[in-house]
C-alpha cells in the first residue's frame, strides 16, 4: 500500500487549478444511462472513484469513448446487463447512484446493498421508499437491492425524512423518465445536485426548483444526447484553502466556484485569512499570522459542509485558542482526530462535539488514513507538523484529491509518495 512522506513546517505559496467535482461527476455518469443518445462528459477529475464508475457502467455493456483529457462519450445502447456487482459497490457507495437511472430507462435493476463505512452506517432507505412511492417493486435480498417497474415508473409526491444527497440524485433521476410530475420535498440543495439537474435539463429533462428544498420534475418520455461539463469540486477547492490557512502562506485557487463556498469562506475569514473573490478564483492569504480559532457545525448545503469538517480541524489543533466542532450530519466522523491527538493535537471528544484546543506546535508521526477527508486532514496537520510524517492507507486520498503530490509540491510543499 502506497504511503506518503510529508516534512511540514513551511509556509505555502502558489496558484493551484481546480479539478471537476467528484460528486457532481459520479451521479452525472450515472445520469448517462436514462438517455437514448450518447452523452459526452467534460471536465471528469482523473480520480480512482471516477474509474470505479466507469467500469461500473462498461461492466454492463454500456460503451465507453475516452479522450486523453479524460472527456467521455457514453453511449448506454449497448447494454446487456442491469447489474450492479458487490465487488464494485463495496469499493464505492456511491454505486447506488446507477440504481433509479436504470429502473427508470430499462424497468429493472439489480445493485448490491453498499454495507456500513468508516464514517458512519449510511442505509439508503430513502432511496429505496422513493422509488416505490413510483410504482416500483423493490426486494431486498442476498445483499442485492432488486428493483422491477411494470412499464413506465409513475411520477409522485416523495417526502425525504432527512437531507440525504445521493437520495435525492437517484429520485431526481429516476423521475426525469417517470410518466407524469414529481415533486421531491425536503431534497437536498447542495450544487452537485443542482448540476445534476443542470445536465439532465441539458439532456431534455423538465425539471425546476434545483437548489431549493422543493424540486419539481414533469417525466419526459425519452432523454436525447448532449455534451456537459462537470462542475469545479468545492470541497477539494476548500482542502487547498484549509491546508494553506494552517500552514501558513498565500495561494489563488483557480478553475473554481466560489458561490458554492459561502459557509467555508466566512470560516476562513473569521479564523484570519484576508479572502478575495473573481468569478472563478479566490485566493487566501495568511499574512504571516496564526489562524483563530473556529467553531464549526456540520449541516446539508448551504450550511457548513461535513466534507470540510476535517480539514478545518486541522486548523484548529494549530490555531489560537479554542474550536468546538459539531459533526450532525454523520455518527461516526472524527476519526482523524485520534491521529491528530497522536501529532500532538489536544483534542477532547463527547458523543458528536470535539472541542479542540490550539497548540504551538504539532510533531510528525506515523498516521493511517480511515476515508477520503480524513485523509485530507491528515496531509494538512502533516504539512504544518515539525519534521516528518508518514500517512499510511493513502488509496482513500486517491479516491477524491486528482495529483494531490504535485498540487501541493507546486506550493512549495515537501511531500512524496513512497509504494508500500
Ligand atoms: N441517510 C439515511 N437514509 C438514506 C440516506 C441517507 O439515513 O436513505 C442518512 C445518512 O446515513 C447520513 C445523512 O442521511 O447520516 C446524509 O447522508 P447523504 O445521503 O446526504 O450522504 P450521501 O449522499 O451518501 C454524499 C456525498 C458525501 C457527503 C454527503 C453529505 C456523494 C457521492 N457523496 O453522500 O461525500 O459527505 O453527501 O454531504 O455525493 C466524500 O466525498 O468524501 C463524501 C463522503
Amino acid at each position: 500500500m502506497d504511503k506518503l512522506i510529508i516534512t511540514g513546517g513551511q509556509p505555502l505559496g502558489g496558484e493551484v487549478r481546480i479539478s471537476g467535482a467528484k460528486n457532481s461527476a459520479l451521479p452525472i455518469l450515472a445520469a448517462t444511462l436514462l438517455a437514448s443518445e450518447p452523452i459526452t462528459i467534460c471536465n471528469l477529475p482523473h480520480l480512482h472513484d471516477i474509474t470505479t464508475m466507469l467500469e461500473l457502467l462498461r461492466r454492463m455493456g454500456v460503451e465507453l469513448t475516452i479522450d486523453e483529457k479524460l472527456s467521455v462519450e457514453v453511449d448506454t445502447s449497448t447494454i446487456q446487463e442491469t447489474h450492479a456487482p458487490y465487488e464494485l459497490v463495496k469499493t464505492m457507495r456511491a454505486s447506488i447512484l446507477v440504481l433509479g437511472p436504470l429502473l427508470a430507462h430499462f424497468g429493472e435493476a439489480e445493485v448490491s446493498l453498499p454495507g456500513g463505512c468508516a464514517i458512519g452506517s449510511r442505509p439508503v432507505d430513502q432511496h429505496i421508499r422513493g422509488l416505490e412511492a413510483m410504482g416500483a417493486e423493490v426486494l431486498v435480498e442476498e445483499g442485492y437491492i432488486r428493483a422491477r417497474s411494470n412499464g413506465r415508473l409513475k411520477g409522485a409526491k416523495i417526502f425525504f425524512d432527512m437531507v440525504t444527497v445521493t437520495g435525492t440524485e437517484n429520485i431526481l433521476m429516476a423521475a426525469a423518465l417517470a410518466d407524469g410530475q414529481s415533486i421531491l420535498e425536503n431534497a437536498a440543495r447542495e450544487p452537485e445536485v443542482v448540476d445534476l439537474a443542470e445536465c439532465l435539463i441539458a439532456m431534455g429533462a423538465d425539471i425546476t426548483g434545483h437548489g431549493t428544498d422543493t424540486i419539481v420534475v414533469n417525466g419526459v418520455e425519452k432523454l436525447h444526447g448532449c455534451r456537459y461539463s462537470v462542475l469545479p469540486d468545492r470541497i477539494e477547492t476548500g482542502t487547498y484553502l484549509a491546508a494553506v490557512a494552517a500552514a501558513g502562506g498565500k495561494i489563488k485557487v483557480k478553475d473554481t466556484r466560489p458561490d458554492t463556498l459561502d459557509a467555508v469562506l466566512q470560516k476562513f475569514r473569521e479564523a484570519g485569512a484576508e479572502i478575495e473573490t473573481g468569478p472563478d478564483w479566490i485566493s487566501l492569504d495568511m499574512k504571516g499570522k496564526r489562524p483563530k480559532a473556529v467553531s464549526i457545525t456540520t449541516a446539508p448545503y448551504p450550511a457548513f459542509p461535513t466534507d470540510m469538517q476535517a480539514q478545518f480541524a486541522a486548523i484548529n489543533i494549530v490555531a489560537d485558542g479554542v474550536g468546538i466542532i459539531k459533526e450532525t450530519v454523520f455518527e461516526n466522523r472524527f476519526m482523524h482526530m485520534q491521529e491528530m491527538i497522536r501529532m500532538g493535537a489536544d483534542v477532547t471528544i463527547d458523543g458528536n462535539t470535539a472541542v479542540v484546543k490550539g497548540v504551538e506546535k504539532l510533531q510528525g508521526a506515523p498516521v493511517m488514513a480511515t476515508d477520503l477527508r480524513a485523509s485530507a486532514s491528515l496531509v494538512i496537520a502533516a504539512l504544518v507538523a515539525e519534521g516528518d510524517t508518514t500517512i499510511d492507507r493513502i488509496y482513500h486520498i486517491d479516491r477524491g484529491y486528482e495529483c494531490i503530490e504535485e498540487k501541493l509540491q507546486l506550493l512549495g510543499a515537501s511531500i512524496r509518495r513512497v509504494p508500500g
